[in-house]
């Protein structure tokens, strides 16, 4: 793989980067915090291998959204896992939230997915709350949600993790 850059998504990307949410959330939809999102219709981010020859592969997508109570990160999905693929979106992610001024970069995940768990304390994040059955909700809504995830793990939670951003310092 040449080097990996991140940028905002471009109309040619929509197809892989519509393939990699079908893979890993079934489709376009997801719910979080009780809310149903289409992730079509949220900035993205996108990890490319760097060829300049037109022939760029997406390697991997971060969907993000952002209000008064900082920057979400609706969907991070890596091509394959364990490349740095995630790492590089989050750093961007990150990088977008401080931009903005955001006073920090949060996300849910559910309570089968150690993985991610790992992933993001790793990258400094903080679980700050549990919502307790918040998926055992969003499987009435979206019923292919399944009872049991990882690892065999019943899957009825969400975690909510963040990365509080200090204020830049000013001149
Ligand atoms: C979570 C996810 C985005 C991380 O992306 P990634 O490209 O695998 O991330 P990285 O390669 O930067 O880092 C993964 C870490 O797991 C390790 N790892 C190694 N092999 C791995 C493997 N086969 N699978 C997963 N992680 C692996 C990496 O070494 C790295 O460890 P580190 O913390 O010690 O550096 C990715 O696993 C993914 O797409 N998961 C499915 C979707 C998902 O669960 N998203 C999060 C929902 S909230």
């Amino acid at each position: 793989m040449s080097e990996m850059l991140v940028r905002a998504a471009e109309p040619p990307d929509r197809i892989a980067v519509d393939a990699l949410h079908e893979r890993e959330w079934g489709g376009p939809y997801v719910i979080a915090h009780d809310v149903r999102y289409d992730l079509r219709e949220l900035p993205t981010l996108v990890a490319v291998d760097g060829a300049v020859d037109g022939t760029a592969t997406v390697l991997g997508a971060l969907v993000w959204r952002a209000d008064d109570d900082g920057l979400e990160v609706v969907s991070i999905v890596a091509d394959s896992s364990g490349g740095g693929v995630g790492s590089t979106l989050l750093a961007a992610a990150i990088e977008e939230s401080r931009a903005r001024r955001a006073g920090r970069l949060w996300l849910i995940t559910s309570n089968d997915n150690l993985r991610a768990l790992r992933f993001y304390q790793r990258r400094g994040l903080r679980i700050v709350a549990v919502d307790r059955g918040a998926v055992d909700r969003a499987r009435r809504l979206k019923p292919t949600i399944p009872t049991v995830g990882e690892d065999g793990i019943p899957l009825h939670d969400e975690l909510v993790l963040e990365l509080r951003l200090a204020p830049e310092p000013t001149d």
